[in-house]
């Protein structure tokens, strides 16, 4: 085995030109020239090839339930108000002011940075007080995320287990593996309940060689939709004490679970409290609409206000060779609204917009299911929340409602709420119920 192996390692070990290529189909030296003939086309990504296909579709009353970015009810984009006000304030304040186009610093802006701590560790603040955080702005909650994966290959360890959820955010599994960690998973989604495997989850937990590092979904779970219970996250949080797990939080929807972020936070400000040492990492794509803003942050907690110096030391040494320092101004309007008293109440008045419009769907897409006369259960559809609605269509039922009925959504069958419309809703309960009866 060991032997066939290195057989086949030398023979893509080619000699070209003075420079040997190892990778298994690179680009290689031919016939005068360098070429990609023997680079093979990769599969598309599975959540944003659904786009292009969607796009390519010309039926009228095709629904796109692919991408997770929130749509109003005429299924367009929205910019908050709060935000085009922030903006606004932005550009009148001058190219020689807060509108200028200088670099940021390699963690971005302070402003930002202050306020987006504030925002996700409020009543934990107490780290905050203490110097105990290292933070840095960063590209969205994927740039976040791959931060806290490097820093853990380098400083952790490539052969320290990182646990994800089972299922958890198709991205995750790729961003870990190109780190180089050692990918597991954890009990998470009980498709007989389509609630939490609580028991499952605790006993991973616990089965866990000790010292793994543990990623959890801090509110609205993607793509499941479902959440521990503050109860149940007690009870997580004295195990992972009890194994000395790192924790590693990804926030992506602060505000989007319940409509209020102080409530969508309660878990991770819970973990802070119980003493783990955790990091975080911020997104602003969905919560302030900035998706292609890319504006992130990432936080780490640290034993003491000089081990926080130090953390960010490192952190600024990764960043650096990787994008020298993140963009600017996405991350000036989130300070612009968080850091005005009034335009902070109408952000949150407008996120709740944002989640309770999810949640009538959710409602509506369940009556007209039965309305259709399925007699599946759907109590799941309103009892998830966040974004995501993980249906329980399976991957031939998927299929079908694309062939037939042009509605595009995962292979799993987790529907973007956000797609759902009070205009398309009918239409796609009568897809769901043909399908799925
Ligand atoms: C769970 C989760 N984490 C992180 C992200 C990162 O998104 P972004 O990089 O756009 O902030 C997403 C986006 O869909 C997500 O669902």
């Amino acid at each position: 085995m060991r032997s066939s192996v290195i057989r086949r390692a030398s023979a893509l070990t080619r000699r070209t030109n003075g420079f040997s290529s190892n990778v298994a189909a690179g680009i290689r030296f031919a016939s005068g020239r360098w070429t990609a003939d023997k680079v093979p086309a990769g599969p598309a990504d599975p959540i944003l090839g659904l786009n292009d296909a969607f796009n390519k579709d010309t039926f009228e009353k095709k629904i796109n339930l692919g991408v997770g970015a929130y749509r109003d009810d005429n299924g367009k984009p929205w910019v908050l108000p709060s935000v085009k006000e922030a903006e606004k304030r932005l550009i009148e304040k001058g190219w020689n002011g807060a509108y200028q186009k200088e670099y940021a610093g390699i963690t971005g802006i302070k402003e930002f940075n202050d306020a987006s701590v504030l925002f996700a560790y409020g009543s934990a603040g107490k780290v905050i007080e203490e110097g105990r955080l290292a933070v840095a702005q960063v590209l969205s909650g994927t740039g976040g995320g791959r931060l806290a994966f490097e820093f853990y290959a380098r400083f952790v360890g490539k052969n320290v287990p990182i646990y994800m959820p089972d299922p958890t955010w198709a991205n995750h599994l790729p961003m870990a593996k190109d780190a180089g960690l050692s990918l597991q998973t954890y009990r998470y989604y009980d498709k007989n309940t389509v609630g939490l495997d609580f028991n499952g989850l605790c006993e991973d937990v616990n089965n866990a060689k000790d010292g793994s590092i543990f990623m959890f979904h801090a509110c609205a779970h993607n793509p499941t939709g479902v959440d521990p219970t503050i109860e149940q996250w007690k009870e997580i949080s004295s195990l992972l004490k009890k194994k000395n797990h790192m924790v590693f939080l990804d926030m992506a929807y602060q505000g989007f679970a319940s409509g209020d972020a102080d409530e969508d936070a309660r878990a991770l400000r819970m973990l802070v409290e119980d003493g783990h040492d955790i990091i975080l990492a911020q997104s602003f794509a969905k919560n302030f609409g900035l998706y292609g803003e890319r504006v992130g942050c990432f936080s780490m907690v640290a034993g003491s206000k000089n081990e926080a110096e130090r953390l960010l030391s490192q952190i600024k040494i990764l960043i650096r060779p990787m994008y020298s320092n993140p963009p600017i101004h996405g991350a000036r309007i989130v300070a612009t609204v968080l850091n005005d008293p009034a335009l902070n109440k109408q952000w949150y008045s407008e996120c709740k917009s944002m989640a309770d419009r999810i949640i009538d769907m959710r409602k509506l897409l369940k009556s007209n299911l039965e309305k259709e006369g399925s007699t599946r259960n759907w109590d799941h559809v309103v009892k998830q929340i966040g974004m995501f609605c993980f249906s329980g269509l399976n991957p031939e039922q998927v299929d079908r409602l694309k062939n037939e009925y042009h509605i595009y959504m995962t292979k799993n069958g987790r529907i973007s709420m956000a797609g759902v419309t009070s205009k398309n809703v009918e239409y796609l309960a009568h897809a769901m119920h043909q399908v799925s009866k």
